[in-house]
């Protein structure tokens, strides 16, 4: 059986005060031998989440592949590791569509994350023209077979992989929970023809796209859904406890 893993990802906001507010608030409640609840923040509030973080886990949003060099404004996984980072958010579309993260930068950053015993949340998703189209299948499987190329099938129970649509990200379309189960199971098959049962079982699903509290418990109910990737929904420590204290 797979733990639940629901993470909110803060995306470019809050300062170190806000952060450590957010914790006062919301770490108390994420207690729980259930599954794991977290948040991803930006670089500049991760020493200030570790140092105020008892249960709730908390996450880089990005890292560079190389361990140093001349890579202005970049933040290397070892610089992660020295600050005590566990998990790390890789290749979030708006990366990918923003800052030219591709397939096999997210697969350079996915196997120095692990390297280092740190756990890549691995997004992937398609865009609305390419659901229209009938693509998602096809979007999925290459961005799969691209990003998780060469990780062997033991490191699977240390991926995460966010399968968030596109046109479901911070536009309150929340994919229906029909889609959303089948993509993850779609997320899970294309796995397993990777790397076999055992994986495929292991790696734990998330779906994100406009999650919320009114809608995170009927798509924890899916068999294929481990847990969220939550933009909007985790930024106020309200909404975040709704949604742990409706799954833990
Ligand atoms: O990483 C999180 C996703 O981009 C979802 O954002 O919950 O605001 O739609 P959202």
């Amino acid at each position: 059986m797979r733990d639940i893993i629901i993470v909110g990802n803060w995306k470019m906001n809050k300062n170190n005060a806000e952060t450590k507010a957010f914790f006062e608030e919301v770490d108390g409640v994420a207690k729980t031998d259930k599954g794991l609840y977290g948040v991803g923040v930006p670089f500049t509030d991760l020493r200030t989440a570790l140092d105020n973080a008892e249960n709730l886990i908390v996450a880089a949003e990005n890292c560079h592949f190389e361990d140093s060099g001349a890579f202005t404004g970049e933040v290397s996984v070892p610089m992660l590791e020295e600050l005590g980072v566990k998990y790390c958010i890789i290749g979030h579309s708006e990366r990918r569509q923003m800052f030219g993260d591709t397939d096999e930068t997210v697969n350079k950053k996915a196997k120095k994350l692990l390297d280092a015993g740190i756990t890549p949340i691995l997004c992937i998703g398609e865009t609305e023209a390419e659901y229209d189209a009938g693509k998602t299948k096809d979007v999925i499987t290459a961005q799969l077979n691209g990003s998780l190329k060469d990780i062997p099938a033991e490191a699977y129970e240390n991926i995460v992989i966010a399968y968030e649509p596109i046109w479901a990200i911070g536009t309150g379309k929340s994919a229906s929970v029909e889609i959303a189960e089948d993509c993850c199971k779609l997320v899970r098959d294309v796995v397993r023809d990777m790397v076999g049962d055992e994986a495929a079982d292991k790696v734990r699903i998330q779906y994100g796209g406009s999650v919320k509290p009114g809608n995170i418990v009927e798509y924890m109910a899916q068999e294929d859904i481990d847990g969220a990737l939550i933009g909007g929904a985790s930024l106020k420590p309200d909404s975040f406890i709704e949604i742990i204290e409706k799954t833990k």
